[in-house]
């Protein structure tokens, strides 16, 4: 590219025109040009500092923005039915924790990266922190609250128990409810990453059950004993 700046006036002009090239990439700009360039840069800098402080007014005086109308949605949540109004952005998690006090289920990373948060939906499990509440309209919802009591524990939470299946327990409530819905993903025949054959039902071996619960993490490291918990309960030997 040829940029080139020369003097000239106002008389310049056809001198100026008649002495473009053809090539597109030369580009021949006069001082006039220049100054004009400039001037319009100049006009444009100093009104902008004026319309900020425009669009500023404009916006203090419409005060915040409104607050958004709440949705009602409606689900079974262990078998009870619950009808809430809530932020459209609730999510599932906060939902349940804390709209409905069922504080079994826990929020670790908030980001569906620990499992922490993990529940039954309409059969299927899932990380509740990434699902919205809205979004279960008639669903019916199971977390641990809903597998068993103290009184009359779940088998998987029994044998979580017996096999020392955790440390701090945080991680617990979503690996046992993990845990219930792998063990009926494979008696569903739904196969995993590491299954080998897609055409046979999977095998209920230690890999598959590390595979298929590697969502669910657990800072104290009681992997071998979950994974003896759900083969005891799965009724085999890993
Ligand atoms: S809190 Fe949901 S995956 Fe960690
Ligand atoms: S038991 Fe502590 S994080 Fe799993």
């Amino acid at each position: 590219m040829n940029v080139n700046t020369k003097d000239t006036n106002t008389n310049d002009v056809d001198t100026e025109v008649a002495n473009r090239s053809d090539d597109p990439g030369d580009v021949t700009i006069s001082r006039r040009d220049l100054l004009i360039i400039g001037a319009a840069g100049a006009v444009s800098a100093a009104t902008l500092p004026s319309l900020a402080a425009a669009q500023n007014a404009a916006q203090n005086s419409a005060g915040p923005a409104p607050a958004l109308a709440p949705s009602k949605v409606s689900f079974k949540v262990n078998g009870k039915v619950h009808a809430l109004e809530l932020d459209t952005r609730t999510t599932l998690l906060d939902a349940l924790r804390e709209h409905l006090q069922l504080t079994g289920t826990k929020k670790g990373c908030d980001h569906g990266q620990c499992g922490a948060c993990t529940v039954i939906a309409d059969g299927r499990r899932i990380n509740s922190c990434l699902s919205l509440a809205v979004m279960h309209e008639g669903s019916s919802i199971t977390t641990i609250e809903g597998l068993g009591t103290p009184d009359k524990l779940h088998a998987m939470q029994a044998a979580f128990v017996k096999h020392d299946g955790y440390q701090c327990g945080y991680c617990t409530p979503g690996q046992i409810c993990s845990a219930v819905a792998v063990l009926d993903e494979i008696k569903q025949g739904i196969p995993s990453h590491v299954t080998a054959d897609l055409n046979a039902r999977p095998p209920l071996n230690a890999a598959e059950i590390r595979e298929r619960m590697s969502g669910n993490l657990c800072r104290c490291g009681a992997y071998s004993n979950i994974v003896d918990a759900i083969t005891e309960v799965a009724g085999r030997t890993a």
